[in-house]
Parts: structure tokens; C-alpha cells; sequence
């Protein structure tokens, strides 16, 4: 089917299967259009740790995202720690999971005009991280005095989100994640039909070429 003509993904919703990340055998590549469009946020992990060597990776990967004017307005607090990744899960309304994945990646960004440098830093440690074989989920952490201070992080730089990264449970999501997603993502994936303009917006039909 072409990619036009493609009803909404409803592989999202509540009733969705096992969902795990792609595993890798020794020097297996992955297809990079693979990692991307099969990437999907989990929040329920194992208790497996994640190798240092494969969190500097991903870390690294981060590190190689675009930014306006190549400015590079991010630092990272990788938390490992179990007592500081709990403490951490108290600060956003939806960050329970920080407590049990294998590690937090906070960004922090020079100013609140970076978050779209933010993004783009967040999408590429997730992906990286996927293309690994390990699941991420980005969360906001609302209680940003709480934050700073479970962080250590002074007046200066601003927390753009967090991430958990941890290896996906082979039982798939947990069932308070799930209940979330019936609410939050039932809606499945938009149709690109739905998305795209040619040309001009409004202009739903695709030139010959692209079609
Ligand atoms: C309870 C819950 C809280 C979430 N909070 C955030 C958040 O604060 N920020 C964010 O970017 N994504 C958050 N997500 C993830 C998005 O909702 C996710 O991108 C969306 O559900 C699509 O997931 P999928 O790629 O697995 O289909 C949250 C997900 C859940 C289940």
C-alpha cells in the first residue's frame, strides 16, 4: 500500500501487543528507517543495567545533534543511582517510571529558547538508545525547585525534560502505562494523508511524481 493511502496506525492503541525494542545480534546492523519509524515510548523496564560503554554511545549520539547556529546549548545529568532515580520520580506528575528504569538522562539547556535544540538532542538519544535495544520514555519534571535540588542544579541552566532509558520488559507495557495510553495515544498515529500539503497548504492532491 502507498504510504498515502494508509488509514491511521491504530497499532497504539490499549489492546496493543508485546512492544519490544529491536535486539541486536553481535555486529547485526539495524535498517535506520527501521529504528525510526518503529521507535515507541515504554515506561515499563527490566532490571537488567545498561553497559556504560552503551550509555556513552548513546550519550554520544546525543552529543552529535543539530542546534541553531551549531550552539549546542545542552548538558546532561545521568542519573544511575536507585535512591536518586526514586527521588527524581517525585518530581512529575507522570515520572513514576524514572524509579525503575536503568538510568535518567536530564538535558539542560542554556535558556528556554533552546527547546527546540532540546528536542531535537532528546529524539536522537532515543533513537540511539533504540537502536541499541533499549526503550526510552521522556517525561517533564513539573516540580522544577524539586528538580534542581534532587539534581543539584543551581539557578542557570533550564531542565528541558527527562528521559528514562532502561531495556524494555519482555511482558510489554505495565498496566498503569497502558491505562495512561488508552487515554493519552488511543488515537493512534495520524495518516500522512491527513498531514501533508503539496505545494501549498490546502492542496491535499500529490503531484504525479510523489505519489
Ligand atoms: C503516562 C505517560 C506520560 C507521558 N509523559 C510524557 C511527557 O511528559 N513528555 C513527552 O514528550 N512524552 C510523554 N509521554 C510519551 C508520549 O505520550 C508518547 O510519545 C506517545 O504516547 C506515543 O507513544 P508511542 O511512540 O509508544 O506510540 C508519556 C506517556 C505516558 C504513557
Amino acid at each position: 500500500m502507498r504510504l498515502l493511502d494508509q488509514p491511521r496506525d491504530s497499532r497504539d492503541g490499549p489492546g496493543a501487543g508485546r512492544l519490544l525494542a529491536p535486539r541486536l545480534g553481535d555486529g547485526a546492523r539495524m535498517d535506520p528507517y527501521g529504528v525510526i519509524v518503529g521507535k515507541r515510548d515504554l515506561r515499563t523496564y527490566t532490571d537488567q543495567p545498561i553497559p556504560s560503554g552503551t550509555l556513552l554511545r548513546i550519550l554520544n549520539a546525543a552529543r552529535r545533534s543539530g542546534s541553531s547556529r551549531n550552539r549546542q546549548p545542552w548538558e546532561f545529568v545521568v542519573v544511575t543511582d536507585r535512591e536518586e532515580r526514586a527521588r527524581l520520580a517525585h518530581c512529575g506528575r507522570f515520572a513514576a517510571h524514572l524509579a525503575t528504569a536503568a538510568a535518567v538522562v536530564v538535558i539542560l539547556i542554556e535558556s528556554p529558547r533552546d527547546q527546540f535544540d532540546a528536542g531535537r538532542c532528546a529524539q536522537t538519544l532515543m533513537l540511539a538508545a533504540w537502536s541499541q535495544g533499549i526503550a526510552s520514555c521522556p517525561v517533564t519534571l513539573h516540580h522544577d525547585v524539586r528538580a534542581r535540588e534532587v539534581l543539584g542544579v543551581a539557578a542557570g541552566p533550564v531542565i528541558a525534560t527527562a528521559i528514562a532509558l532502561g531495556y524494555p520488559h519482555p511482558r510489554g507495557r505495565g498496566p498503569i502505562e497502558r491505562m495512561a495510553l488508552g487515554i493519552l495515544t488511543g488515537r493512534g498515529r495520524k495518516p500522512l494523508a491527513d498531514l501533508v500539503h503539496w505545494n501549498r497548504y490546502g492542496n491535499r492532491r500529490a503531484p504525479a511524481a510523489s505519489a
